[in-house]
């Protein structure tokens, strides 16, 4: 099923501007307006507090959902590790609806959380690829991600589904909340499809960009201020799980708290530059780490690139820009994970599903 691919991993990264295409069509009612059944429309609009509840990568887009959730629907929203939540249980709000983020639906982790919070009695909605999953079933709602299978056990285009479909579902609130939005996410998911085929066009540049920065590294940071620091956490989890470099990602502004006495001659710190408001300050991020000898590789989207940055990627709506953004982190992944001769689908020690706590 990998037709023509190398890898299903690189498959993947390719279908997800058909993914934003396949979950415009699923969202999108005769009247172009947002499709989306009553009762989660409810839910949301019953809850006093959002608990976002996701392991991994699926928890990396809880944080970006948190962003949307609370930035366009303004709906007070916390997002935690399952694996944390089940030991540690924060105080909970009056009416907390519970939102589980999992590719699979089946991790242990979270439905630990599920059937503890059930037993609670709130109520449970869950985001995820496969509806006829165990989480899926045990949760009052389900929002499907229309990914199409994933294989590889990096997981690529769930991500982005995931946050389109978080974008989704906030805007939606907020329309129902009577918030007025300058921000029509369906046509601005087609833009992102688009930026997102563009990308996938310049693959060798991804590839040279690998062998330049990380053909040798022990290591790689990675920064950024924002939705461009969660995404740097989602660009070394990918960039660590599958070519085994020591990867991680750290806000630009606490970098003088610790993180920058690793900077050596030569270290690999890949910058996110997407959002216009912190710009300055993460260009100055960028200069500290240059003037210790690290080898700054600054992504940024077109109407925000300076002289010198590695590689320019398209314009979108700026809460969008994790969607594009992460494709550079995926592809860049692959390709040292290529380099390093190592198996890209099945890295060692890692399950696609984990079922087990
Ligand atoms: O199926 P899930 O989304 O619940 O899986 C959660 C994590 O195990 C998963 O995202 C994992 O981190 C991936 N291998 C990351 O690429």
């Amino acid at each position: 099923e990998k037709g023509t691919y190398p890898h299903f991993m690189l498959k993947e990264i390719d279908e997800q501007p058909f993914v934003m295409r396949k979950i415009i069509q699923e969202y999108q009612d005769e009247n172009d307006d947002i499709k989306l059944e009553e009762d989660v429309r409810q839910a949301m609009a019953a809850c006093d507090r959002v608990y976002i509840i996701a392991a991994g990568t699926s928890y990396h887009a809880g944080l970006i959902g948190k962003e949307f959730l609370e930035k366009i629907a303004q709906v007070p929203t916390e997002v935690h590790i399952a694996s944390e939540f089940s030991y540690n249980m924060p105080l909970l709000s009056e009416k907390p609806l519970f939102v589980f983020i999992s590719q699979s639906g089946e991790t242990a982790d979270l439905r630990s959380v599920l059937v503890e919070t059930k037993q609670l009695g709130h109520p449970a909605l869950t985001m995820t690829n496969v509806p006829g999953s165990t989480l899926s079933r045990e949760s009052d709602y389900t929002l499907h991600l229309h990914a199409g299978p994933e294989i590889a056990v990096a997981s690529t285009k769930a991500y982005t589904a995931q946050m389109a479909v978080l974008a989704i579902l906030a805007v939606d609130t907020a329309r129902a909340k009577g918030l007025t939005l300058e921000f029509d996410p369906l046509k601005e998911l087609g833009i992102v499809g688009n930026a997102m085929e563009a990308l996938c066009d310049q693959k060798e540049e991804f590839d040279q960009i690998a062998r330049d920065y990380l053909s040798t590294t022990r290591n790689c940071f990675f920064i950024g201020r924002g939705l461009d620091y969660f995404v740097g956490l989602e660009g070394a989890l990918k960039l660590k799980e599958i070519s085994y470099i020591q990867a991680e990602g750290f806000a630009g502004g606490e970098l003088k708290h610790g993180t920058i006495a690793l900077i050596e001659d030569g270290t690999p710190v890949i910058a996110l530059a997407t959002q216009e408001h912190v710009d300055g300050s993460i260009r100055s991020n960028v200069q500290e780490v240059v003037a210790r000898g690290a080898n700054a590789c600054v992504i940024s989207p077109e109407h925000l690139t300076r002289e010198g940055d590695a590689f320019s990627i398209p314009t979108v709506h700026p809460l969008l820009a994790p969607l594009v953004s992460v494709l550079p982190m995926q592809l860049i992944s692959y390709y040292a994970a290529l380099h390093r001769d190592c198996d890209v689908d099945k890295p060692r020690n890692l399950a696609k599903s984990v079922t087990v706590e």
